[in-house]
This record gives C-alpha cells, structure tokens and sequence, in this order.
C-alpha cells in the first residue's frame, strides 16, 4: 500500500513538473521590445518602423499601418510571405507576435 501510494505521489510529482516546466513559454506574453529590434534588424530596410522615421514610399509605414490595421490583421499577413522582393522570408509565430505587438504600439489614434 506504502508503494503505491509513492509511486501515485512520484507521478504526480513528475507530471507536475512537466506541467510547470511547459508553462513558462506560453505565458509569456508577446514583447513590443524584441519586436522592435526585429523589426530594425528585418524591416527597416523598407518600412518607416519608427515614428519619428525618415521617410521612403518604398513600403508603409507602421505608423500608417498600425492606424489602418488591427493585430490581427497585422498577423495574418505576416503569417503569409509578404512583398515578392523580400524572397519567401517568413517570421516564426513568436516574432510575428512580438512584431505585432511593436507595430501595434505604434497606433497613436488607440482610444482616442
Ligand atoms: C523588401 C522590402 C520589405 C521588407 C524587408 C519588409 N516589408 Fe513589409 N511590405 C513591403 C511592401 C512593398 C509592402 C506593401 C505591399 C504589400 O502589401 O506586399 C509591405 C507591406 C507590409 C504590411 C501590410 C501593410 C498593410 O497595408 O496592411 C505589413 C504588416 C508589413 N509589411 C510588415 C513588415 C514587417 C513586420 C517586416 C519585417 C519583419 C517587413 N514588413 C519587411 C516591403 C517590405
């Protein structure tokens, strides 16, 4: 009975690790931050992606688009290859959350 009550203990015990060891990846949340430099590092060479940004037509601006587009449309094309030139370049869903979340800080008409 001692036994079984240890190893009833044992996989719980393991199957809460498990558990708590998977958590942490999905509970965090996306980060406008480690949006921002991606989008310095893989954006800027087209896109205005700050505010105060010089400007080109080459691509919107995320200002412009954080006005006209919601986060989820925002994601939504992200999750497709965009702009032919970029060559099939894709964005895991984590970069394209945090990218999004960077974007969509960007929208200064929020609320307003
Ligand atoms: C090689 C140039 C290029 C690069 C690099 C690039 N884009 Fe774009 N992007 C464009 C062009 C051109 C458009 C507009 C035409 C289109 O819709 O494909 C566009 C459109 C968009 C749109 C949609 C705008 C709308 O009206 O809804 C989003 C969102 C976007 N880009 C995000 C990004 C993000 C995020 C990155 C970096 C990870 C990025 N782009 C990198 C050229 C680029």
């Amino acid at each position: 009975m001692r036994r079984l009550v240890l190893a009833v203990a044992g996989a719980a015990a393991l199957g809460g690790g498990l558990w708590l060891g998977a958590r942490p990846a999905a509970a965090v949340a996306p980060s406008a931050e480690a949006g921002a430099e991606l989008a310095a590092r893989w954006c800027a060479a087209c896109h205005v992606i700050a505010p105060d940004g010089a400007g080109t037509d080459a691509a919107p601006s995320f200002v412009s688009i954080a006005r006209k587009r919601s986060p989820e449309e925002v994601k939504a094309f992200l999750a497709k290859s965009h702009a032919k030139s970029m060559r099939g370049f894709t964005l895991s869903t984590r970069e394209i959350e945090d990218v999004t979340a960077y974007i969509t800080s960007l929208n200064d008409k929020a609320g307003k």
